[in-house]
């Protein structure tokens, strides 16, 4: 596992910017993994800025979002479909058709899981995939106890995960329950992993996924199976990481 750690939470995201523009320079074709949440916002303003500058093609991407709310249609104010859409999608010359979220408003969620894995497999699995990490070490919405061979799936939240993403509802507004995510065994598949992490109130789920046991207790610990995961944080996520770190996976 490679560490980035920057000093601040606009270089750690201007970092990740550049290793998903070099990606898609690379390999124009290139299959991303996206996900939503407050900490990949400045990564997603930055690719529109860049973008408006004449930098990054995305007319031969396909995306795939790790995860929707169930029970909310593609046009609601808190469903991740229209996050993507509003931050991201309208923004840069992306294929609507080629962008992919899990259907939250499904009438059979498990289904529509099955039909998001199968669809992942078919166009030859993900070449980056681009996660954020909860308070709790979730990622996608795989909360603790999930399994690390998990395939995409209908989950129930946690607590402290509907608490945590409240301030993404309108008061007033339903807040779904459930999820449909793509499992841990889903990402695990992916050709590379780089995960985002900011601020302080992410620093004991970096600790713990990073230096901790690996656990299904604490689902980022996972990825500690994976051969190719780039984690990069501020250095307010990145306190709680121990001195066994060898500084020069510092950046
Ligand atoms: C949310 C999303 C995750 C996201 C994480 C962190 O619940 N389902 O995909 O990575 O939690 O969110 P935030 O960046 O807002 O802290």
């Amino acid at each position: 596992m490679k560490i980035i750690i920057k000093d601040t939470a606009a270089e750690a995201s201007a970092a990740v910017t550049e290793i998903l523009l070099q990606q898609i320079a690379e390999k124009p074709a290139s299959v991303l993994g996206l996900p939503t949440g407050g900490t990949p916002l400045a990564v997603y303003a930055r690719l529109r800025e860049e973008f408006a500058k004449g930098r990054g093609s995305y007319g031969s991407i396909t995306t795939f979002n790790v995860d929707e709310y169930i029970g909310l249609s593609l046009h609601d104010p808190a469903s991740y479909a229209r996050y993507m859409r509003e931050n991201l999608f309208e923004h840069v010359n992306v294929k609507a058709s080629r962008t992919n979220i899990p259907d939250g408003s499904a009438s059979d969620p498990d289904a529509e899981a099955k039909r998001y894995e199968g669809l992942i497999a078919a166009c030859g699995g993900i070449d980056l995939m681009l996660l954020g990490l909860g308070r709790n070490a979730h990622i996608g919405f795989n909360e603790p106890g999930s399994l690390h061979h998990s395939r995409t799936r209908r989950v129930a939240l946690t607590e402290s995960t509907l608490e945590a993403n409240s301030a993404y509802f309108a008061s007033g507004a339903v807040q779904p329950t459930h999820a449909i995510t793509m499992g841990i065994g889903t990402i695990l598949q992916c050709r590379r992993i780089v995960v985002l992490a900011t601020g302080p109130e992410k620093a004991e789920a970096v600790a713990s996924s990073v230096d901790g046991v690996v656990s299904e207790a604490v689902p980022g610990s996972a990825l500690s199976h994976h051969p190719d995961t780039t984690i990069v944080l501020d250095k307010a996520a990145a306190r709680n990481l121990g001195i066994a770190q060898p500084m020069e996976l510092r950046a």
